[in-house]
């Protein structure tokens, strides 16, 4: 995929919209054009970072949690899900990372690929997928007994990269990338579980990128925080987007519309499986919704 053709969410755009409360929710809400490609050599990788899935049904014994969902994540956009309580937004994030099947009784089928490689494929292990495929949950959960330094550190030596002279500069440059450095480069060997609420959240960021994934899955990764703290993850995302590919589960509609370059909408239907109802570039899905379902959604009229 080339720049030109990475979708623009800009307020020149997005004022073209209809005057409804979905098309004056994204204009309040500002949305920027999704930063470039940090380099020719990196947009020559962007295949390895992008992801597409295909037909994915996962679910929990008998019960299908999210099904028939066939979607494509573009390599270095940020992709935001968004769609009522149990619609499966979490199911469907935990599935491009293996995560899903950690859970006793669950399941998954269909195929998704990260780059060219099916990561559902028997030969991977998904130990290896989880180290591509990053993930930030909801609530900041450093590691409570380690400090900062081993937060961060913790992946690398895991991969057993521990003993490479370079930790400390990996560690640093973790840091540095979740704007996090210069509030915590005095005091490293201080508890994580020390830090603000929006500060462990940044410091799990950290530790996600410090094995430098791919793909960085995050699971309502601000609803934890207060406003200011929200803004700072959502202007890092912006930042980080260069680099990665990343897929952020929401429902706060405005930061779907100010953080994401594509948006995707999952709902229940009546046998309570969340299936995509609509996907495509965000300011489309905001002000141009094909589907009334999405605009009742969006505008607040259910969820
Ligand atoms: N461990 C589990 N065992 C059984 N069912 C589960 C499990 N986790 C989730 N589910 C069910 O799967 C469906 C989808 O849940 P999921 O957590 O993916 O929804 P969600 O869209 O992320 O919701 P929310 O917005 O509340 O976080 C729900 O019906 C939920 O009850
Ligand atoms: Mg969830």
């Amino acid at each position: 995929m080339t720049t030109a053709e990475r979708p623009l969410v800009t307020t020149s755009t997005l004022g073209l919209g209809r005057s409804d409360s979905a098309a004056t929710l994204v204009r309040a809400a500002g949305a920027q054009a999704p930063a470039a490609p940090a380099s020719a050599e990196a947009t020559s990788t962007l295949s390895m970072h992008s992801m597409h899935v295909e037909r994915l049904a996962a679910g929990f014994g008998r019960f299908t949690a999210v099904d028939d969902i066939t979607h494509t994540i573009p390599a270095r956009t940020i992709t935001a899900i968004i769609g009522p309580s149990g619609s499966g937004k979490s199911t469907f994030l935990r599935c491009l990372n293996r995560m899903h099947e950690e859970v006793t009784g669950a399941w998954a089928k269909g195929s998704v690929r990260l780059g060219s490689e099916d990561i559902y494929a028997a030969r991977i292990d998904p130990v290896q997928v989880r180290r591509r495929v990053g993930m930030v949950f909801q609530k900041p959960n450093p590691f409570p007994t380690m400090s900062i330094y081993d937060n961060v550190a913790a992946g690398l030596r895991l991969n057993q990269w521990g003993r490479v002279p370079t930790l400390d500069e990996k560690v640093e440059r973790a840091l540095q990338q979740a704007a996090l450095w210069d509030e915590v480069k005095d005091k490293l060997f201080q508890p994580g579980a020390a830090l603000s609420g929006g500060q462990q959240q940044r410091l799990c960021i950290a530790r996600a990128l410090a094995v430098e994934p791919e793909i960085l899955l995050m699971d309502e990764p601000a609803s934890a925080l207060d406003p200011i703290a929200t803004l700072r993850i959502e202007e890092l995302m912006r930042n980080l987007v260069r680099n990665y590919t990343i897929v952020i589960v929401t429902h706060n509609m405005q930061q779907a519309a100010r953080v994401s370059d594509r948006t995707a909408f999952l709902m229940m239907d009546d046998d309570r499986a969340g299936r995509l109802v609509e996907q495509g570039p965000t300011d489309e899905i905001f002000t141009r919704p094909r589907d009334k379902r999405t605009e009742d959604y969006i505008t607040g009229r259910f969820g």
